[in-house]
């Protein structure tokens, strides 16, 4: 059944309290729930009968105002409870019945390892008790939990704990209370053995604030990163956005069973273990910065999602979109912006852009849905974000802090829409957001080509700019869109020169960013003593495909010269895509791959260059994945580029190997570790050097490799060795390594999900290895975080052996696709995505998906999770 937006009806009824009482039993729970309802006044009619979600409950008493229902009056419809005639306002009492342990779809109250927990967002309410589950109600939540103390001696909720003692039986109670009003997917409850972790935090009004994180025992020495993150998140939030935390008490749990990544419950986030728990011995530069990054996101949530929630889940990325653009500039702030930038794009523009191009399609703003779990997609978050960037950059971030403010002000405690977002950022700077809003209603990634024109006489350089947005899924004909393209012209010295540009109007001199509106447009750019290298999209000022025709000359130039770090990295990126595609488009046969002089010499200037940020240098010598490349092709042959990419990077490695291998050995220094930018930095080159040096066939590398792995302490080094190890190691070797890791790390869940990553990702992991790994005693199709590492890296990452051409990579993952659509229907729908690019392949491989496919689909008990994904590919 399809959902949608036009349809949105204010709710009948509203919930001002809810009582919660939960017995904790050995194979089930009870929950006792009474909701104080009254009549919405802006309700459209005053006959509607009440409303509640429920599912998989087992219902054992009814009552209204203390009298208990007889079955005649109310009725079920399927995830509905509805009890007609109802007074203006009440009270109403449910029991069910509810077994987490039997719960796989780890949504609602589930088992995960030895506690209990919830996840609620969007729609796992309904698996605890019956409720108005649905956004727009919120009520106060007081929560009750009882459990037998040995067991789950501790026991969380939302909130404040205000009572607790001992029972009988060897029992005991908790009861937590939250003063916040919020909806039913804020709402959060755990129980477990649970060692906890202290900090306190002072808020800028010197308010003392209790910082509390649990985890499993075996996770116990990995929380003090956590500490510090939260207390920067904190700190940041008040200093960029004047946002102070609200309640006394901050917990954070860890959970080894999650679906995503983790949860802003309110004043009590639950996390994937790995999203926050963190130590140099386990964990790389990248997952520090990246659990820094997700502890933020969700406590910046606070006030981005709990104190303004979203009205309806249309307006997911109201919260969702805005949290990330926090979140990204929390790491900006705190590391570097040019290379958070970077990294962001880099996300976008391999992932996003493949959602846009692909049959998932759908606007920020999706305008109906199936199933709304399928829509927390990196459109809504990451093209979202980018879309309120825009308006930053738009505004200014004088002006954008203020319709920040202006928004929390105006809607706090209540359900908001993203008209409201953008009614507050109009009402602080009077910018016409009308064709803007266009970005949260058009699919589609916008390509716009550029085209200059340069007049020697006059001095006049003329930029002329045509967009186009694509058809998507049931949308086409769209209309040109407002896009900022902040842009430099360099001179023959590589300065900028200042910029007078008409129409005056269209052009912001301040930010050097242009407002392109039309579907054809033309900007003259006056005194322009020379013809000059244009400098485009700096920063990546909107989420486009922007084409020029650049030389390789011009780009290697901007490579070397662009004031713009970030666009520093783009002019490289796209040399290597020219020469690539070159060598893609023209292939025959792998020996007769040849590397473009002009690239070459590209990468000796880089490696040469002593101004670059070593981690933007870095960044720069890495070719772009193979996953960007199927994208930017129609038809794909995922095996040519796989041969070329490697062809290419070989003869870098091999042109390049006393470079490399010097630049290895000057930067390793053996250093203690540090999680800090400057040193992540040195070694993110380090290893990218390492890896040249490897490719370049010079045996004293591998020894270098292993000796990294013997000595070094920390896992960024070792874990880039160990990578290594399996892809370029003889095979009796890399199992000797591989299985001593094992042995090593068996007991720490984090390391044994990497260990299976590690190899499923890897071209010398074969379908039968894939299939020995599922077999291994670790491997447990019920916890995601293995299915992400051994199913997931599989087919989005080891692309020659997932895409063999005998169909065997389509089987084994259609397979495993119809095995978790019965356990866990949103792990099943997240690995259908890789089969989007379907219509980009050949057609040899097209029939062979869609063979399988339409196995899936004739599946009797299809989710609608994964129904909604494989109906989409297959029309
Ligand atoms: N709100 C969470 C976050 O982004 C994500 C929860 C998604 N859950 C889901 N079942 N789709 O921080
Ligand atoms: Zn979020």
């Amino acid at each position: 059944k399809t959902i949608y937006l036009k349809d949105y009806q204010v709710p009948d009824h509203l919930v001002d309290e809810i009582f919660m009482n939960v017995n904790i039993e050995e194979s089930f729970t009870i929950i006792e729930a009474s909701l104080k309802i009254r009549r919405n006044p802006e309700a459209s009619s005053n006959k509607a009968p009440l409303c509640l979600y429920g599912a998989d409950l087992e219902t054992l008493a009814i009552a209204v105002d203390g009298r208990e229902l007889s079955a005649s009056e109310y009725r079920v419809e399927e995830e509905k409870l509805l009890i007609s005639d109802v007074p203006e306002s009440f009270e109403i009492f449910t029991q069910v019945k509810i077994y987490p342990d039997k719960n796989t779809s780890l949504e609602g109250f589930y088992l995960s390892g030895s506690m209990l927990c919830t996840q609620c967002e969007a729609e796992g309410f309904r698996k605890i008790t019956w409720y108005p589950d649905r956004p727009d109600v919120m009520a106060v939540f007081t929560t009750r939990l009882e459990a037998d103390k040995k067991k789950f001696p501790v026991l969380l909720a939302n909130g404040n704990p205000t009572e607790k003692g001992d029972l009988d039986n060897g029992r005991h109670f908790a009861t937590w209370h939250d003063p916040f009003k919020k909806p039913s997917y804020l709402f959060a409850m755990v129980a477990g053995d649970l060692v906890k972790s202290e900090s306190q935090f002072t808020t800028c009004s010197g308010r003392v604030i209790d910082i509390h994180v649990f985890v499993e025992q075996h996770n116990a020495a990995k929380t003090d990163f956590a500490h510090g993150a939260l207390h920067r998140s904190m700190r940041w939030d008040e200093e960029r956005f004047g946002r102070e935390y609200d309640l006394d008490l901050f917990m954070i749990v860890a959970s080894d069973f999650f679906n995503m990544g983790a949860m802003e419950n309110k004043g009590l986030n639950i996390f994937n273990s790995s999203a926050v728990l963190a130590n140099e011995k386990t964990t790389t530069d990248e997952a520090f910065e990246r659990i820094e990054s997700i502890i933020g996101h969700e406590y910046f949530h606070n006030w981005s999602g709990n104190r303004v929630t979203c009205r309806d889940w249309f307006q997911l990325s109201l919260k969702e979109g805005f949290t990330v653009f926090r979140d990204a500039e929390f790491t900006a702030d705190l590391h570097s912006r040019a290379v958070k930038r970077v990294d962001d794009v880099t996300i976008l523009k391999t992932m996003q852009f493949a959602q846009d191009a692909g049959a998932m399609a759908h606007p920020v703003r999706p305008s109906s849905y199936i199933e709304i779990n399928n829509f927390y997609t990196l459109t809504v978050y990451e093209k979202g974000a980018e879309v309120v960037r825009m308006i930053h950059t738009l505004l200014g971030g004088e002006l954008f802090r203020k319709g920040c403010d202006h928004y929390f002000d105006h809607n706090d405690g209540k359900a908001a829409t993203i008209e409201d977002f953008i009614a507050s950022m109009h009402a602080v700077s009077g910018f016409d957001f009308t064709q803007f809003m266009l970005w949260y209603e058009q699919a589609g990634t916008p390509v716009v080509e550029v085209s200059s024109q340069y007049d020697e006489a006059s001095g006049q350089y003329e930029l002329t700019f045509k967009q186009t947005v694509p058809d998507t899924h049931g949308q086409t004909g769209k209309k040109p869109m407002l896009i900022p393209v902040k842009l430099g012209l360099l001179d023959e010295q590589g300065n900028d020169i200042a910029l007078d540009i008409e129409p005056s109007e269209q052009f912001n001199p301040m930010t050097s960013v242009l407002s392109v509106t039309q579907a054809e447009q033309t900007f003259v750019c006056k005194q322009v003593p020379a013809r000059p290298v244009p400098s485009l999209l700096r920063d990546f000022s909107a989420p486009v495909e922007l084409k020029y025709a650049y030389s390789r000359q011009e780009l290697a130039f901007l490579m070397a010269n662009d004031s713009n770090e970030f666009n520093r990295w783009d002019a490289a990126q796209r040399l290597m895509v020219d020469v690539l595609l070159e060598q893609i488009k023209g292939f025959k046969d792998v020996a007769k791959v040849a590397v473009a002089d002009e690239l070459l010499a590209a990468v000796a200037a880089v490696l040469s260059d002593q101004t670059m940020d070593l981690a933007i240098k870095a960044r720069m010598l890495v070719l772009p994945a193979e996953q960007y490349l199927f994208e930017l092709m129609n038809p794909a042959d995922v095996d040519i580029i796989h041969q070329v990419r490697e062809a290419v990077a070989n003869a870098i490695a091999r042109r390049y190997q006393a470079e490399f291998r010097d630049l290895y050995q000057q930067l390793n220094q053996n250093k203690p570790y540090a999680f800090n930018f400057q040193d992540a930095s040195e070694r993110s080159l380090k290893n990218i050097a390492l890896s040249y040096w490897v490719r370049s066939s010079d045996p004293s590398a591998m020894t270098a490799v292993e000796t990294q792995y013997r000595e070094s302490g920390n896992f960024t080094d070792r874990s880039r060795a160990l990578g290594l190890i399996v892809d370029y190691a003889a095979m009796d070797v890399r199992q000797q390594y591989l299985d001593e890791f094992l042995a090593q790390w068996k007991h720490d869940p984090l390391m044994v999900q990497y260990w299976f990553g590690l190899q499923a990702g890897s071209e010398k992991t074969d379908l039968a290895a894939i299939q020995t790994l599922e077999n291994n005693t670790y491997f447990d199709i019920k916890n995601p975080n293995i299915v992400r590492h051994l199913i997931g890296a599989f087919a989005n990452r080891n692309l020659v052996q997932f895409h063999k051409t005998d169909g065997s990579g389509y089987r084994f993952l259609a397979d495993k696709i119809i095995q978790l659509n019965k356990s866990n229907p949103q792990i099943a729908s997240r690995i259908c995505s890789v089969f989007q690019g379907l219509p980009r392949h050949t057609p040899e491989r097209q029939k062979l998906m869609r063979v399988e496919l339409s196995r899936i689909k004739s599946e009797p008990k299809l989710s609608t999770d994964v129904f909604e994904i494989i109906d989409r590919i297959l029309s």
